[in-house]
C-alpha cells in the first residue's frame, strides 16, 4: 500500500469550504482503488491564527512541513490583515522557502462549462509562472514615510539560474504536449535588461528542444491574442506578475475563476510541491456553501500527477468532466448547486466507476 503524506493548509475564506471538499474527493478515490492512502496532518495556520498568535507560521513550522509528501492548500488572503502581510507571512515563505519555483497553470473550458468566448471550445493552455524571483523577490524599501519625499521601490530580480530552469522548465512540459508549443512572455521592449535577459535565455534553451515550435509575444499583445486566437496558444512562460495576471484571464476565459488549479512546484523533489485552487478566500461567498470545488478537484487530480498516482488523476479528470457536463454546476458557473452537492456528484461517480469496473 503506497502512503501520501498530505499536509492541508485550508487557511482563509472558501479555503476551508473546498480544502474539505477536496479531501473528501481524494478519501473516495483511495477507497475505491486500494492500491494507496493517504494520510493527511490539518494545519491551523490562517489569518485568525496570526490575529491570535503574531504570526502565520510558528517556530519550526517549515520544518515540519518538509517531512510531507506534498501540500495541498486552500487559500490565503483576510479582510482584517493587511494582503502582503498575509502573503508573505503564509504562502511566499512556504513558495520560496521550498524553492517551488515552477508555478503551473492549466487551463481549459470543462464539458458542459460556458467560455465568455465563442470559440472558447480552443481554449486548451498551460501557463508556467515563474515562482521564485522576479517581481515577488521581495526586495524593496520605504523611506521618508509620510514626507512628501517619501520613496518607494520595488526592485524587479531576475537570475540566471532562475531564468534558465523555468525556461527548462516550460520546454519539458511543452515537449510533453501534442502540440509541442512554448510562447514566451516578456515586455523586453520597454524593460530592457532582466526582460532582455530572459529572452536571451530562452533563445539558449530553445537550441536543446528543436522539436518544440517557440514564438514570442509581448505581455500586453498576448492578452488580445488569448481572446481573439485562442488556439494558436499551447504552453506559456512569463514571470511571476505577468503569468499571475495572464492566468486570472485564462481561469476567467474558461468560464469561471472557480476552476482553475495550481501546483507550485519544486521539480528536483527536494521539498514538498504546493497545490491550490488560484480563486482566493472569496470573502463575499465565504460561510454561503457554495464555492465551486472544482478548481481544488483539479488541483487535486495535478496533486495525484506528482505524487506517482497517475490512474487515479485520470480518473479523477474523467469524472470532473462527467459532472460539469451533467450541469451540477455552482452560481459562479450559472447554477444552483452547492460546494456539497457537486462534491456529493464527483463522489458518487467515483463509486460508480468502481462498481462499473467490479
Ligand atoms: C495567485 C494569487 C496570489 C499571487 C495572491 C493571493 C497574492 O493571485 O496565486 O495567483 O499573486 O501570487
Ligand atoms: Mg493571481
Amino acid at each position: 500500500m503506497r502512503v501520501h503524506k498530505i499536509a492541508a493548509i485550508p487557511a482563509d475564506g472558501i479555503g476551508t469550504e473546498v480544502i474539505a471538499a477536496g479531501l473528501e474527493v481524494l478519501a473516495a478515490l483511495a477507497a475505491q482503488d486500494g492500491g494507496f492512502r493517504f494520510d493527511v496532518e490539518n494545519f491551523p495556520w490562517s489569518s485568525d491564527y496570526y490575529l491570535k498568535h503574531g504570526y502565520y507560521i510558528p517556530e519550526g513550522g517549515l520544518e515540519k512541513l518538509k517531512t510531507f509528501d506534498a501540500i495541498f492548500f486552500g487559500a490565503v488572503g483576510s479582510q482584517h490583515v493587511p494582503d502582503h502581510v498575509s502573503l508573505w507571512g503564509l504562502r511566499l515563505p512556504i513558495a520560496q522557502g521550498f524553492d517551488q519555483y515552477a508555478n503551473v497553470r492549466p487551463a481549459r473550458v470543462l464539458p458542459g462549462v460556458k467560455s465568455p468566448l465563442t470559440d472558447g471550445q480552443d481554449i486548451d493552455w498551460v501557463i508556467v509562472r515563474e515562482n521564485s524571483e522576479g517581481e515577488y523577490s521581495g526586495n524593496g524599501g520605504r523611506v521618508h514615510r509620510g514626507l512628501p519625499t517619501e520613496v518607494g521601490t520595488e526592485t524587479v530580480i531576475f537570475t540566471r539560474v532562475g531564468v534558465e530552469r523555468i525556461h527548462r522548465f516550460a520546454f519539458e512540459l511543452a515537449r510533453s504536449r501534442p502540440a509541442r508549443h512554448l510562447t514566451l512572455v516578456t515586455k523586453s521592449n520597454a524593460q530592457r535588461f532582466g526582460m532582455v535577459l530572459w529572452d536571451e535565455i530562452f533563445a539558449e534553451v530553445a537550441v536543446d528542444y528543436p522539436d518544440v515550435k517557440t514564438d514570442r509575444e509581448l505581455v500586453d499583445a498576448v492578452t488580445t491574442r488569448m481572446v481573439l486566437k485562442p488556439k494558436s496558444l499551447d504552453v506559456l512562460v512569463a514571470t511571476n506578475l505577468h503569468a499571475d495576471i495572464l492566468s486570472d484571464l485564462a481561469a476567467a476565459l474558461s468560464g469561471s475563476l472557480g476552476i482553475g488549479p495550481t501546483a507550485n512546484l519544486n521539480p528536483e523533489r527536494k521539498f514538498p510541491s504546493m497545490f491550490e485552487p488560484i480563486h482566493g478566500s472569496a470573502f463575499d461567498i465565504t460561510g454561503k456553501g457554495i464555492a465551486n470545488p472544482i478548481a481544488t478537484f483539479w488541483t487535486a487530480a495535478m496533486m495525484l500527477e506528482h505524487l506517482g498516482e497517475a490512474k487515479a488523476a485520470r480518473q479523477l479528470m474523467k469524472v470532473i468532466e462527467a459532472v460539469t457536463a451533467a450541469k451540477i454546476h455552482t452560481p459562479d458557473l450559472g447554477g444552483t448547486a452547492t460546494t456539497a452537492d457537486v462534491t456529493r456528484a464527483v463522489c458518487e461517480t467515483i463509486r460508480m466507476d468502481q462498481a462499473a469496473s467490479v
